[in-house]
Formats: C-alpha cells, structure tokens, sequence
C-alpha cells in the first residue's frame, strides 16, 4: 500500500474516487500479466486535478491504466499508482458529422453508435481491443485505417502542468502506431470528424474486418495484439512465420500458430516468459534478416 494518509484516502472517497491497493495488473491486462499495483479509481473528472496535485505534493509517482490491452508490466510489484477513469455516462455527443467522446470510452462500441448514425470511416478499427484513448495514444490502425486522421481535437489532462488543453488535430503528430502525446498526458476525451455512410453499409465493411481478423488472429486468446511493428513494408508476423516460430513456446508464453507476432498467455504466462520470448524472436529475426524489431506493446517498467 503506497497510500498511508488515510485523510487524503478518504478526501478521494469524498471526489467519488476508490482506491484499492495491492491489485494484480494481471487481471487488468488483456495479456493477462502484470505486478501487483495501487489503483485508484476516478468517477469524477473533477477530482483529476486535486487528485494529481495530491499525489505530486506527496511525492508519489503514477500512472494511468487505461484499456490494457496493448501494455505489458513487468511482475515486480509497482512503486507507483495507477489512476483508472471510469467511462462515465453519455459517453457520445454529436453534431453533423462530428462526435465528441469520452476517451475512457470502448473503440468497439464507439464504432458501431456511430455506425448507428450513418457515421462511418472508422470500421477497419471494430475489432481493435481496447479504449478510445488508448487507441489516440498509438495511433491504432487496421485494416486500411488509422484513428490519427479522424481527429479533430482531443481535451487532455496534462501531467506536467496538472491542466487541461484542448488540442487541435494540427497540434498533435501521428504517424504508425505513435502520437506526439508525452506518456503523462492523460486523454479526457476526443472530437473525431466521420464520414456519412448507410448503417448497412457500414456494418458490411464491419462484418469483413471482423471475419478477416477472426481467420488470421488468435481473438479469442489472451494477448497485446502484435507485440513488434512492422518494418517499413514488411509484416513482422510473416518474417517471424517464414523461420517456423509458430507454436515457440518460452513457460506460459507461446507463439500464436494463428499469427506469428502475437504472443499469447496460455498457460498463465509471466511477463518475464514473455520478455523470454520475444528476445528469442528478436535475436532470430535479426541472424536472419539483418533486422532490429521494435517493441508495438508499452512495456511498464518501475
Ligand atoms: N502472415 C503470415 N504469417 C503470419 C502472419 C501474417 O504469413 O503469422 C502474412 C499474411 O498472410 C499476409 C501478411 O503476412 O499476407 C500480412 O498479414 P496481416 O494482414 O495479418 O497484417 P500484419 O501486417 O501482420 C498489421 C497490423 C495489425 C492489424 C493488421 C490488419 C502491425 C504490427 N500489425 O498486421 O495490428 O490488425 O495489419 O490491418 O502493424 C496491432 O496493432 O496490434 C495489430 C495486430
């Protein structure tokens, strides 16, 4: 328990915020690992100001723990707090062709209530796990679309000053899987510019993203999605595929046989079993081709 002060513990409560100490990050990932954490939970947009402040006041580091599906914390447990905001009601507000949405919202769902409004050009994205905000922070693509140039604006808490701005989406960079964020900027919410498309048409180009990902994704296992980027024209999974890694297994950890850069957790994997791995894969793919893979999942380290 990194939290002592029990009045500021229940000044939280106050804000209508939980905080809960010692949680397994594990059972917050979709990898399905991860250290023991303090979480404190934020129903309140309010309290991230005071919260902040508190916790900066006394000394004490944090994190944002947002969707987990494309992180990977280490098992050692954590030295600092996890702020985990809630999605809030009326998460989805619109106007013509825009909609404004909280970033603790899901991709998935946000996809289909726009969809619901003849609102598409975002479909390629329905599959992709996790939340709206995590998918701004890395600029989440599939299948022939990218969120980064949807933006409009994007409300973000920023950690270095402990205030909100309002960015326009000329003030904020993307490019693959990478935005201009700084890892303290905490996404609030988003204001992302659609295109008018039939509902039936919509879920036409949904349903065939989803089919092609469920033939060539392990969906139903626990994973970070592509654990490395591709290289520049490449695809990480067929280079990993072509030396016969599929099936590679390193403890829990094993090499999807469905996708070759997806690691999932089969038999309740460590993040160490993982880190195993893909050093396996890294220093294989780079005897055979000369190539230094980059790390696509956020690795958390203390
Ligand atoms: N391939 C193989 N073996 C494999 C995997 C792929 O031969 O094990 C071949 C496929 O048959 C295909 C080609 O490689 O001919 C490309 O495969 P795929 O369409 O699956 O695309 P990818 O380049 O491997 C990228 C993204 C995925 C995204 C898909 C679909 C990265 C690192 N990966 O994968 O994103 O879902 O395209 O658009 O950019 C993610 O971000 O976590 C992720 C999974």
């Amino acid at each position: 328990m990194i939290l002592a002060d029990s009045q500021f513990v229940k000044q939280i409560e106050a804000w209508g915020g939980r905080y809960l100490a010692d949680q397994p990050l594990s059972e917050y990932t979709s990898l399905g690992v991860g250290g023991p954490a303090d979480l404190l939970v934020l129903k309140q947009m309010d309290a991230l100001e005071p919260v902040v402040e508190g916790l900066r006041r006394r000394g004490i580091a944090w994190g944002l723990l947002g969707g987990g599906t494309n992180v990977l914390p280490v098992d050692e447990p954590f030295r600092k707090i996890f702020l985990k905001l809630a999605p809030g009601s009326g998460d989805l507000v619109f106007n013509g062709r825009t909609v404004r949405i909280s970033a603790a919202a899901s991709l998935g769902r946000t996809v289909m209530e726009c969809a619901k409004r003849n609102l598409g050009g975002m479909e390629g994205l329905v599959g992709v796990p996790g939340s709206v905000g995590g998918a701004l922070r890395m600029n989440a693509g599939a299948y022939g679309t990218q969120i980064g140039p949807l933006v409009r604006s994007v409300t973000i808490f920023r950690g270095s000053t402990g205030r909100r701005e309002e960015l326009s989406a000329d003030a904020i960079g993307f490019t693959y899987r990478h935005s201009s964020f700084a890892p303290d900027d905490i996404m609030l919410s988003v204001t992302l510019e659609l295109i008018e498309k039939p509902f039936r048409d919509i879920l036409e180009l949904v349903k065939g993203c989803n089919e092609k990902r469920r033939r060539s994704q392990p969906v139903k296992e626990k994973s970070a999605g592509c654990i490395f980027k591709n290289p520049p024209g490449l695809s990480t999974g067929k280079l990993i595929d072509d030396l016969g890694m599929k099936g590679m297994r390193a403890g829990g950890a094993v090499i999807s046989e469905r996708h070759a850069n997806f690691i999932v957790n089969r038999d309740g994997a460590t993040a160490a079993d993982i880190f195993r791995l893909m050093e396996i894969v890294r220093e294989r793919i780079y005897q055979a081709y000369g190539i230094e893979l980059e790390e696509e999942v956020i690795v958390w380290r203390n």
